[in-house]
């Protein structure tokens, strides 16, 4: 009885496999499988639409959405009239428009020459709905407010609530630390057709919907890569395996192409050093002398903060996988030279909050602190108890993102975990 029971569980999942297959095999990419995906929210926005940065976030914005047809990559913008007597006349933009298998396209614009820390209006496309966003402001004349964390869209309903707890926190951006959409497979051959991309749209819907300020505003996202971003999860050629990554978020053009490590400079107080832990290029390197360069010219820059998916101190995952060993002798060594205080790390599924660390030793006064372990809207691991990694000060099941306000007087960190809850809150100073 059992055996049969195998046998036709055996035969059910081998026909499956072969209908994804000769759907793959037969021309399905002219099937239009959005045709009920509602582009448009009711009341009247794209509801595939988020805003990025490529370049300067205190004077550009990158405008993206997603529609059915070809549309028109066109926006219209202005800035947020205080009085009816201000009222600007809009400006027009247009972009560039990609096509992406299964009859969507990817509309892209850019601003160039915006006001830094200022407040502007924005139309969409074909999209009647009058969108609104803010500007870095160039100096720190006030606190800026940004959300960082990762491992974001395991389960959607996880993803809804996390976004909304961040959404309240009114970030000027979010910084996600890879694993976005989970659109990325370690099997490949019985996958059906366009479901990278069906991940990609769930995840940016969600988005669109839930990450505004209390007026509505669109809250931008930055991104870095991690190994579900890529499309069959194991470690790609330098450049290539994360196709739809590539297309979804734009990066500055005058690095080599497809390079996925970038700066994000806020202002003259605040850098984001944005690295890809071998996932479309390698640890060491060209990455390597990249990062020693953006340190060195960033100098005067009081704050940097690197950002990236796989840990060097992970609560999880061994410490002495490869990937954890090559960033500790090549990006940590840096990030200590140039007086990191703390750095954000990912992939685990958990909280984690490590001593302050140089040279691979507890130094409570030279030590960077390294936080994470990417748990956004997946369900949590059990972290390695902390008598068992020496540099672990807490770890928890925590479902998380980390607050970050960085004011005159330092960094102001809070972890908020599911319910708003305040986990932790710690501040970080300059020094002398
Ligand atoms: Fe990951």
């Amino acid at each position: 009885m059992k055996s049969r029971c195998c046998i036709r569980l055996c035969l059910s999942w081998i026909a499956s496999a072969c209908l994804v297959m000769l759907a793959q095999v037969s021309g399905c990419a002219s099937v239009r499988v959005y045709q009920m995906t509602p582009y448009c929210s009711p009341v009247g926005g794209a509801s595939l639409l988020y805003l990025t940065w490529r370049n300067d976030p205190c004077h550009t914005m990158v405008v993206q959405w997603l529609t059915e047809g070809e549309d028109a990559a066109w926006v219209q913008y202005r800035t947020l009239a205080r009085t009816l007597g201000d009222r600007e006349e809009w400006q027009g933009v247009s972009g560039s428009a990609t096509h992406l298998d299964g009859g969507l396209f990817l509309q892209r614009v850019e601003l160039e020459g915006l006001a830094a820390g200022e407040e502007y209006e924005l139309m969409v496309g074909r999209f009647p709905a009058i969108e609104r966003f803010h500007t870095l402001p160039e100096e720190l004349s006030r606190p800026l407010r940004v959300v960082l964390g990762g491992d974001c869209c395991g389960k959607i309903e996880l993803l809804r609530e996390m976004n909304e707890l961040a959404a309240r926190e009114e970030p000027d951006f979010v910084l996600l630390g890879g694993d976005l959409a989970y659109s990325g497979r370690r099997m490949r051959l019985f996958v059906r057709p366009y479901r990278e991309l069906e991940k990609w749209v769930a995840f940016f819907a969600e988005w669109t919907r839930s990450m505004r300020g209390e007026d509505g505003h669109l809250i931008p996202m930055v991104v870095v890569l991690g190994n579900h971003d890529l499309n069959n999860w194991e470690h790609q050629e330098v450049g290539k395996g994360a196709p739809l990554f590539y297309q979804f978020f734009p990066f500055p053009e005058e690095q080599v192409p497809l390079q996925s490590y970038r700066t994000l400079d806020c202002g003259n107080y605040l850098s984001f050093l944005l690295l890809d832990s071998e996932h479309t290029h390698p640890v060491a390197g060209a990455q390597t002398l990249w990062l020693k360069q953006a340190f060195e010219g960033r100098r005067e820059i009081p704050w940097k903060v690197p950002v990236y998916h796989r840990s060097a101190y992970p609560a999880v995952y061994s410490f002495n996988h490869g990937v954890s060993k090559a960033i500790r002798s090549f990006w940590c060594p840096l990030f200590e030279e140039h007086g990191v205080k703390v750095a954000f790390e990912h992939h685990n599924h958990t909280y984690k909050r490590t001593y302050p660390i140089c040279a691979e030793e507890i130094d409570p006064v030279r030590g960077i602190v390294y936080l994470g372990d990417g748990c956004w809207g997946v369900k949590p691991r059990t972290p390695t108890s902390l008598d068992k990694r020496w540099y672990l000060a807490e770890a928890q099941s925590w479902n998380h993102f980390f607050s970050l306000v960085l004011d005159e007087k330092g960094l102001h960190l809070e972890t908020i975990g599911r319910g708003g809850l305040v986990l932790e809150r710690f501040s970080f100073s300059r020094g002398p």
